[in-house]
């Protein structure tokens, strides 16, 4: 068999990281300021991730949702603490997409509705419902088409009034990344999230906060949408939670209630998932990450607006947009290529950067110093 063949793959083999950094099968060494894809949140085979995962998978990986698995109960306690939310109730699921899946499912199972309304440049992953409240056509299959979907313009309180005053009745949820990611790092502003917050409250709607790339500290607050002030009836997280090991959250309102059956999974939750999660938060506490998100953000958008060749720079904490010239759209490959740095991208002409929330400034200067190189020699 095969590979189905759905990515277009960088011709590197990475067999060893640790920290910022990973190695590639002939030794060379990279500096990853994309993480994976914003996954890598307390750095590659952090030790104490390690030795917590190697200890759980000595004594249990994997036994089913049937029985009481106190990790999960650990987790989500030190999950509430640490963002905050010591009152919600946790659902463990597998990624980003099932996350949101759950979390519509669970609004709409709330107040009985059918509509959902995202935003234009909005991901909410590759899955039925999820993909479907995504803003590209080129991944809704036709079976995933669906008019429970409304798109309407991000940052648009006025058209979202405007929506809510006609059709408020309909809604059963609105789905909002704090930081749009694969949209090219468009943050949501304060009034935008305020507004989405009062007109859920007004007509009953739950709100969705998808804070599957934004969430987990990555902005120096756990959410991103905390920036603005406003709580979320529902937050989905991901990628950072369990630093590469699959594991996601749906995070839930007091005031929604729990029905047995309501919501399941097989690997959800399991063992090994768990001890993850517990891990990248304990690091995160230990070692202060998200003051260090909020420190070397504020650092590497100063200094990268200080960069002549540069169109604009967006985001907040460590999940930045670095948008560039069309001329220059060459530059996140010249940085792989000939610089050694793996960083992300929003197609056609914005670097994302994604770095692990405990990246030095040492590690920012390397990063500085190339993209400076690389935009002075283009
Ligand atoms: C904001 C957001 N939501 C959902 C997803 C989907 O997550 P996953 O790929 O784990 O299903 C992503 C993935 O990039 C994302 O960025």
């Amino acid at each position: 068999m095969k590979l189905f063949d759905v990515y277009p793959l960088n011709d590197i083999t990475i067999e060893k990281a640790a920290g910022a950094y990973v190695w590639d099968d002939k030794g060379a060494q990279y500096l990853d300021l994309y993480g994976g894809h914003a996954v890598i949140s307390i750095g590659h085979t952090h030790p104490h991730y390690v030795e917590r995962l190697t200890a759980q998978l000595h004594k249990v990986g994997f036994y089913s949702n049937s029985i009481k698995i106190p990790l999960q109960v650990q987790l989500a306690q030190k999950l509430g603490a640490v963002s905050g939310k010591t009152d919600y109730q946790l659902f463990l699921c597998n990624s980003g997409a099932e996350a949101n899946e759950n979390a519509m499912k669970v609004a709409s199972f709330y107040n009985g509705r059918k509509k959902i309304i995202s935003f234009t440049k909005a991901f909410h992953g590759r899955t039925s419902l999820a993909v479907a409240a995504t803003d590209n056509p080129a991944i809704i299959a036709p079976v995933n088409e669906t008019d429970n979907i409304v798109f309407l313009p991000f940052n648009d309180v006025a058209a979202l009034q405007q929506y809510f005053a006609t059709d408020g009745e309909t809604v059963a949820a609105v789905i909002v990344e704090g930081i749009q990611g694969v949209g090219g790092i468009n943050v949501a502003t304060a009034s935008f999230l305020q507004a989405i917050r009062n007109l859920c409250d007004t007509y009953n709607s739950i709100f969705i906060a998808d804070s599957v790339q934004c969430g987990y500290g990555r902005t120096g607050k756990f959410y991103a949408h905390d920036h603005s002030g406003v709580a979320a009836d529902i937050y989905t997280m991901a990628k950072g939670m369990g630093n590469g090991f699959p594991v996601a959250g749906v995070a839930i309102a007091p005031k929604i209630a729990a029905k047995h059956f309501m919501l399941g999974t097989t690997f959800g939750g399991n063992h090994l998932a768990c001890a993850a999660a517990l891990a990248v938060l304990e690091v995160m506490e230990q070692e202060q990450l998200m003051l260090n998100a909020t420190n070397m953000g504020k650092y590497l958008m100063e200094q990268l607006q200080q960069i002549p060749q540069i169109e604009t720079v967006r985001g907040v904490g460590l999940m930045i947009g670095i948008v560039l010239p069309p001329h220059l759209s060459h530059i996140k490959k010249l940085l792989l290529e000939k610089y050694k740095i793996f960083t992300g991208e929003a197609k056609p002409n914005i670097i994302r950067l994604l770095p692990a929330l405990n990246i030095t400034q040492k590690e920012a200067d390397l990063f500085l110093q190339a993209l400076k190189a690389a935009v002075t020699t283009a």
